[in-house]
């Protein structure tokens, strides 16, 4: 189903230049009816402070009943312009999505993203150049040489980077290349597997290369808390930095549970980040939880996950250099959670309908106290 999907779309390598329909100019926001701008989360948040959302499409969406939700659900549209003012690409941008075939770009989707937010006053953070995961089967089969496959990370990255020259705020360049224990992913990952780990810096250079305006990250989950992998980001990036690799943040996916406590050194962790002169943010904020049975969320619930979503939100604004703050969809509708983890769910900020629950709530009550 996917390669029909794609195939209808491709765009062969050779069409280079970026379509004038990227050149969009910004149009009045659309807002929510019956909302008020100072009544949504963009709305209230203090000036220079970007609040997010991923933008829901491809992945898990695909085996679920529903079309494609950023292209076909038009409420949904109308609170994503309405909310926030920076969007991520859930997975539009992910390998297997822009790079279906080798020497074949699929940039459709993608372009929609950048073209939307043109349109509506969004920054965007593009999301991911060097992973372990969603990569096509011909790179991961291709069974290339080692010189063969840093000329395909090189183009892959010169070519992506540069068609959003100047509409990217932040690139997520390398994304979880460190277990739990703070070892690099040297098995999973294909790039530190055959290339070794000098392939990071290598990266960095490329992005940074492609577009010098765009902000390049380091973003992981379990790297909320001081702990062996945050330990192991703030290492390899000190290192970089004194190479005059132009890495210039980390971010915390923060894809946290009501299960487990709240990771209180999330503020702390971030310092030691910002000490070293680098810009943090949060990527992909979600709160998830057990489900009674009815599989509707009780008070206390709703009360605990508003809670986390709120010190969240406050670790990061207390962090100098902290001004993205994105949350990995913002309706139950289309969260990845109940797909992954059985019997969890209800981690977003809203639920099917859009209805506002009390971790709205308090995003928006925190966003409006630092105005
Ligand atoms: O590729 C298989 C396909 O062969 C199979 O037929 C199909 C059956 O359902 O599954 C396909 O894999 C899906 C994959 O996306 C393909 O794109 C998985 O089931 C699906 O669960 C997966 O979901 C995405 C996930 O990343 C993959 O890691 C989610 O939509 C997306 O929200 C999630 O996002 C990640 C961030 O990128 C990085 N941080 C963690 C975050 C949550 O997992």
């Amino acid at each position: 189903m996917k390669s029909i999907r794609l195939a209808t779309a491709v765009v062969v390598a050779a069409a280079l230049s970026v379509p004038s329909t990227l050149v969009a100019t910004a149009a009045p926001v659309d807002r929510t009816p019956g909302h008020s701008a100072k009544d949504t989360l963009r709305g209230a948040a203090p000036k220079g402070f970007h609040i997010g959302t991923a933008v829901a499409g491809g992945g898990h969406h695909e085996s679920q009943p529903y079309p494609d939700p950023f292209t076909s659900d038009q409420p949904y549209r109308r609170v994503l312009a309405a909310e926030f003012d920076s969007v991520s690409a859930e997975n539009q941008m992910k390998w297997e999505y822009i790079h279906p075939e080798r020497g074949t770009y699929n940039f459709g989707m993608a372009d929609k993203i950048v073209r939307f937010a043109k349109q509506h006053g969004q920054v965007v953070r593009g999301h991911t150049l060097l992973w372990h995961s969603q990569n096509p089967a011909w790179l991961e089969q291709g069974n290339f040489t080692a010189a063969g496959l840093r000329s395909i990370l090189r183009d892959h990255i010169k070519r992506v980077v540069g068609r959003y020259k100047g509409s990217i705020q932040q690139w997520d360049v390398a994304n979880e290349i460190f277990t739990d224990t703070g070892a690099l992913r040297t098995t999973e990952n294909i790039w530190l597997r055959e290339l070794g780990p000098g392939i990071i810096a290598d990266a960095f250079r490329w992005a940074h290369e492609a577009d010098p305006k765009a902000k390049l990250f380091f973003n992981d989950y379990g790297v909320e808390s001081v702990n062996a992998k945050s330990d192991a980001y703030l290492a390899l990036i000190t290192q970089l930095r004194a190479q005059h690799v132009p890495v210039d943040g980390f971010s915390a996916q923060s894809h946290l549970s009501i299960r487990y406590g709240f990771p209180g050194d999330l503020e702390t962790n971030l310092k030691r980040f910002s000490a070293l002169g680098l810009k943090t943010a949060i990527t992909e904020l979600d709160v998830r939880m057990d489900l009674p049975e009815s599989g509707v969320p009780t008070e206390a619930q709703l009360a605990q996950q508003a809670d986390y979503y709120t010190r969240t939100l406050t670790a990061c604004l207390n962090v100098r250099g902290c001004d993205s703050f994105t949350i990995w969809g913002f309706t139950d509708k289309y969260s990845w959670v109940p797909v992954f983890f059985q019997g969890e769910g209800a981690a977003t900020v809203m639920g099917d309908d859009f209805s506002r629950k009390p971790a709205y709530t308090a995003l928006r009550n925190t966003l409006a106290a630092r105005r």
